[in-house]
């Protein structure tokens, strides 16, 4: 286990199940991990500050060394108040590669002595970011194995026009109405014969 405070910062909106394996992962390397959530995002997030930070409470209550913090402003400078050593970020696939590693080097360059650490979710999620997932659930689609249990729930309640959308579209048609269509469809056919 390596000393010292590790941050891995964010926007977790909403956090996802990749990001919960990489806190895992990460807590079993670190002496402690803080996730910190950006307050200052210019996006407009689809879950508030406070949000996150409860759903993301709830889903580390289990991991002693871990805990949820928000910053504002520079990330390395909240890393360096509250003394950390070491920055943890995800790598999912070569398309992050590019963008994370342009924020390692800036970083570096801002405060040499903080490093970066990359580390892989678990394969299974590796094609599951907070971007698709609120997409999908958007337009009443199932998020079911792509986020926690809490985060559903959460999703399901911000979003329940959606979901209710999405259920009567699955709704099996009734038998009379069946019948109705079929009757349709073969006058239509009569007619063109
Ligand atoms: O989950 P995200 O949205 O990819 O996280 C990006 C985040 C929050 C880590 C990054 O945007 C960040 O650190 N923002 C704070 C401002 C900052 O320090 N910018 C310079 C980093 S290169």
């Amino acid at each position: 286990m390596n000393k010292g405070i590790a941050i891995y910062p964010g926007s977790f909106d909403p956090p996802t199940n990749g990001h919960l394996d990489l806190i895992q992962r990460g807590s079993k390397i670190f002496e402690e991990l803080v996730v910190a959530i950006l307050r200052n995002s210019e996006k407009s997030p689809m879950f508030s500050v406070a949000e996150r930070l409860e759903m993301l409470r709830a889903l580390t209550a289990d991991l002693k060394n871990v805990r949820i913090d928000t910053f504002n402003g520079l990330m390395v400078e909240y890393a360096k108040s509250i003394d950390a050593v070491c920055i943890l970020r995800g790598i999912r696939a070569i398309s992050d590669y590019e963008y994370e590693l342009q924020m390692a080097l800036m970083n570096r360059k801002l405060e040499p002595t903080l490093e970066t650490v990359f580390m892989m979710p678990a394969d299974k999620y590796s094609y599951v970011s907070s971007r698709l997932v609120r997409e999908v659930a958007q337009a009443g689609g199932p998020v079911k194995g792509l986020v926690p249990e809490v985060v559903e729930q959460k999703l399901r309640e911000k979003l329940e026009p959606a979901y209710k959308f999405h259920d009567a579209n699955i709704v099996e048609v009734p038998a009379d109405e069946k019948r109705d269509e079929k009757k349709t469809s073969n006058k239509k056919r009569k007619k063109k014969a």
